[in-house]
């Protein structure tokens, strides 16, 4: 692939050199002293490749990496910095630098990153064709088209027309509080409120007045008469998440109100009447929690009068496809990001992941690696990378997980807890100096940087 590339430095030496190395290669060079020379000759040529010293006699490097970028054109800017320069460094990949290069220049490594940038340029091009038409991501939108998840929109369809009392079952990251926001969002009192009590993050001694409120002078400390959850519902819904947490005390007062519609606030005289539909979520096994007499069994009836059991995802991996896409739009829209494609084989090596986290999981991974591109494309290697990580906090035996990634990871997060003080990383992990650096250079480890999504 030939290039337009643009050098930005203002030793003389270093411009020659470079010039030299990509001129041989067959690329077009352009090369400026300055920081406004240099952007003259970017607005001039739209270059593909911007390589930016952050030391310039007339600006600071990263002021012209973000009025490149705030061009909107698709050039990669590789910044040029010194190695004690940390901070900079750190400072340039936030800005939206695709990479960096220590100084003195090491023309291997210079040629690697610009070998990173023509697989990104290649990966971009391919997919220029078939952009995808801007869709309305709704945060509660429940994607999924396998046989499980079309069964599951039948009963959420059938249950939104009802009132009925509905179990959603699932382990982590399911998607149950969405299915719960869905079913009140199609039902016919979607105008009202929606309200959700957490019974897993309230002390139990709290939790009944939680659900049923308090009058002023009930308990030490209630100072005024307040409304519990159920009143706040109003014609609305409640929605009790991990109600496999629920103290068994409370467990009969919730029986008693979703038998009779009616309950006392705490230190209160008068029944209050509600008409809110209950809908609850848990993770554990509700049915093996009665058999142990851990969750009352006359309540589980109750609440299952509809069931809805959300598949793992690994039970459900063609769903992926679609996840990845609306995940990628949602994202998008966050953090203001521009990635909308992913490499090939990247959805296959999805697929062999396990997900003990599922959905939730797919998302946060899939947050990460937007963070750290720096294209418009997902990178396979950048996704594997992520998965080995996750796979070793999950300490899961087996899977894809390549050696070279474990030792790329553990010498990553040795460097990242030890703020990259190089010294004491090779102490640590009883390698020497040199090793580590080229170690450093052949896993192109960088310090990592995160923003905030959730
Ligand atoms: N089928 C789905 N389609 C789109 N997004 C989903 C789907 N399932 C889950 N999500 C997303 O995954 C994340 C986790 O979902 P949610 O909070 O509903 O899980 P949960 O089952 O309640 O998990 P936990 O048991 O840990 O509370 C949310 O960001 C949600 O939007
Ligand atoms: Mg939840």
């Amino acid at each position: 692939m030939k290039l337009k590339i643009l050098l930005i430095d203002d030793e003389v030496s270093i411009l020659e050199t470079l010039e030299m190395f990509f001129t041989e290669k067959g690329h077009q060079v352009f090369k400026a002293e300055t920081g406004e020379r240099g952007f003259a000759l970017f607005c001039e040529h739209l270059p593909d490749i911007a390589i930016i010293d952050i030391h310039l006699p007339d600006s600071n490097g990263l002021e012209i990496l973000t009025r490149i970028q705030n061009e909107g054109h698709l050039t990669k800017v590789i910044m040029i910095t010194a190695y004690h320069d940390m901070e900079t460094t750190i400072q340039a990949m936030k800005s939206g630098a695709f990479d960096y290069i220590h100084k003195p220049l090491d023309v291997d490594l210079v040629e690697e990153a610009i070998q990173r940038v023509t697989s990104m340029l290649e990966a971009e091009q391919v997919k220029l064709n078939d952009l995808p038409k801007p869709k309305n991501s709704n945060p509660d939108l429940i994607v999924g088209k396998s046989e499980q998840m079309r069964k599951i929109f039948k009963t959420i369809g059938l249950a939104c027309q009802k009132r009925t009392t509905v179990l959603i079952q699932g382990e982590t990251g399911t998607g149950k509080e969405v299915v719960a926001r869905v079913i009140h969002r199609n039902s016919l009192y979607k105008n009202e409120p929606f309200v959700t009590l957490d019974c897993s993050s309230v002390v139990p001694s709290l939790i009944e007045s939680e659900l049923f409120g308090h009058m002023e002078g009930a308990f030490t400390g209630a100072s005024r008469t307040q409304k519990g959850k159920i009143e706040l519902a109003g014609n609305g819904t409640l929605f009790l998440d991990e109600i496999g947490e629920l103290a068994y005390e409370v467990q009969g007062k919730l029986l008693g109100f979703l038998q009779r519609h009616e309950y006392m606030r705490l230190g209160g005289q008068e029944t209050l009447k509600s008409n809110c539909r209950i809908l609850a979520a848990t993770n554990r096994d509700l049915f093996g929690m009665v058999n142990r007499n851990e969750f009352r069994r006359d309540l589980f009836y109750r609440l299952r009068v509809v069931i809805i059991q959300l598949p793992p995802l690994r039970e459900r991996l063609s769903d992926i496809d679609e996840l990845v896409d609306h995940f990628l739009q949602k994202i998008n829209l966050k953090l203001h990001s521009g990635v909308l494609h992913v490499q090939d084989g990247v959805l296959e090596r999805l697929k062999a992941h396990q997900w003990p986290g599922n959905v939730r999981e797919l998302e946060n991974v899939l947050v990460e690696a937007v963070v750290q591109t720096r294209g418009s494309v997902l990178l396979l290697d950048d996704i594997d990378t992520i998965l080995c990580r996750y796979l070793q906090t999950e300490e899961i035996e087996g899977g894809p997980c390549s050696l070279d990634n474990m030792e790329k990871e553990h010498i990553r997060k040795t460097l990242d807890a030890l703020n990259w003080r190089r010294t004491e990383a090779a102490q640590r992990l009883k390698i020497s100096m040199p090793t580590l650096r080229s170690k450093i250079k052949k896993y192109n480890i960088k310090p990592s940087d995160g923003e905030s999504y959730h």
